[in-house]
């Protein structure tokens, strides 16, 4: 079966990168690193960031997959052969298994949540004990192991049976149902005592709160939340039919992943301020605010059942994508089947897992290394391999490749020849000097 028949529809390619887009970067990773760096301000320059830097890397990355009609690892390989520019596909590869390693673990807080709500076990706690049931959670090895194993089983059956017809419909279906909830959510979440305040802090900027810390990490979420940097894009690029419009497929990416990261947000602070959470509380954050609004709300055992769920869901859409990684290099490097491909990749990734389960600090470092400078680090060299590598006149046949005309298409070229490598290699001197001098 050829890649692209695995599609239902023409939209199909693309509900999947949206479904590798929104997931826990969106709900768990957004809200507790906005938290962190200060709220308003970091939001501004994220959107900045989002716009300028992430969005031409995307489009790159979907016009690389699709003219090469390969996952990642190999379509360096194909469009540039005989040189280096493969370490990109290779870097990926890398990449993959540590986002995947940690990202599975918050993946099983969520399913645990989610069987919690199940049973009734997370109705009627008061703050304290919504705060200490997260503290148990993350710090028992058991629990962590147990949950992100039952993921890493359901990511593999997933991936075995052959991706992609599962996730198109979820996120033809059940993505527009984690929205809805979502927008309840934040009206009973801005109609608490003290709101205000929970709003203000996301929406009322604070500059002097800026640090080259906080830009940095506006930087790594942008490319986080959007899934590039790191190749995924790059593969499922190479599903997306010549007759889609690439660019607009990828703005309209951008914004939806947008959407549900800012509800997460009107969801997540206006409750934190109303309940004394403190926002900078870390990856915990999501996990000791929303219970809150549950035993707020009429039927919010059924909610609290059904967000977690929607909630697991997205985050298996995003592993698969970073599974799918794993797997299509395993497969064309070692020449081996897709069943044996995909145990040897659960294997590694539940290894790796389990330190991260067992060591809260390999889990921040993990964190922190992929989306701040890993996935920057790959998204500076993809997009180099533009003008260097295909060069302006076949990237914009590319992208023209469904016979209409890209108006901005040398806004897109300055940004992805200039703008973006310059702004990345920038922002990395400066936390470097930062970080050594500082
Ligand atoms: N974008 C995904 C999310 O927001 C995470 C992800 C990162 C997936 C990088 C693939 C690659 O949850």
């Amino acid at each position: 079966m050829k890649q692209q028949d695995k599609f239902n529809s023409k939209i199909g390619a693309i509900a999947v990168a949206a479904g590798s887009a929104v997931g826990l970067g969106n709900i768990w990773r957004f809200p507790y690193i906005l938290g962190e760096n200060g709220g308003a301000a970091f939001l501004l320059i994220y959107i900045l960031f989002t716009i300028l830097i992430a969005l031409p890397v995307l489009i790159g990355e979907f016009s690389i997959g699709r003219m090469a009609s390969l996952p990642v690892t190999a379509a360096f390989k194909k469009l540039a052969p005989n040189t280096k520019w493969y370490f990109i596909g290779l870097s990926g590869v890398f990449c993959a298994f540590i986002i995947l390693s940690f990202y599975n673990v918050v993946a099983g807080w969520t399913l645990y949540y989610t069987y919690l709500s199940i049973v009734g076990d997370l109705t009627d706690l008061n703050q304290t004990e919504i705060s200490e049931l997260y503290h148990q959670t993350a710090s028992d090895p058991a629990t962590c192991i147990f949950w992100m194993i039952l993921i890493s089983l359901g990511i593999a059956y997933v991936v075995a049976r052959g991706v992609q017809n599962g996730i198109e419909k979820y996120s033809k279906v059940l993505m527009p149902l984690l929205l809805i909830l979502m927008i309840i959510l934040c009206v009973r979440s801005i109609t608490l005592d003290n709101a205000s305040e929970g709003l203000s802090f996301l929406l009322n900027p604070d500059f002097s709160k800026l640090t080259p810390d906080a830009i940095f990490a506006a930087l790594g979420q942008a490319f986080f939340s959007l899934s590039i940097g790191m190749g995924a894009m790059t593969t499922y690029g190479s599903y997306i039919s010549k007759k889609q419009n690439l660019h607009s497929s990828a703005t309209a990416i951008v914004i939806i992943d947008f959407i549900i990261a800012f509800l997460a947000g009107v969801m997540i602070f206006p409750c934190a301020f109303s309940y004394g959470v403190s926002p900078d509380c870390g990856p915990g954050l999501v996990f000791v605010t929303l219970p809150n609004i549950f035993n707020q709300m009429f039927g919010g055992q059924i909610m609290s059942i059904m967000f977690f769920l929607l909630l697991v869901i997205a985050a298996l859409t995003s592993s698969i994508s970073l599974f799918e990684v794993l797997v299509s290099f395993a497969k064309t490097q070692f020449g081996i089947g897709r069943t044996k491909a995909v145990i040897i990749s659960s294997v590694l990734s539940v290894a790796v897992g389990i330190i991260c389960a067992i060591s809260s600090s390999t889990f921040s470092l993990f964190d922190n290394l992929s989306a701040n400078i890993l996935l920057p680090l790959g998204a500076f060299f993809i997009v180099l391999f533009i003008p260097i590598v295909l060069g302006k006149k076949r990237i914009k046949a590319e992208l023209e490749a469904n016979g209409t005309t890209f108006s901005l298409f040398n806004v897109f070229y300055f940004l992805v020849k200039y703008i973006v490598p310059f702004a990345i290699f920038l922002l990395f001197i400066y936390s470097i000097f930062n970080w050594l001098f500082i």
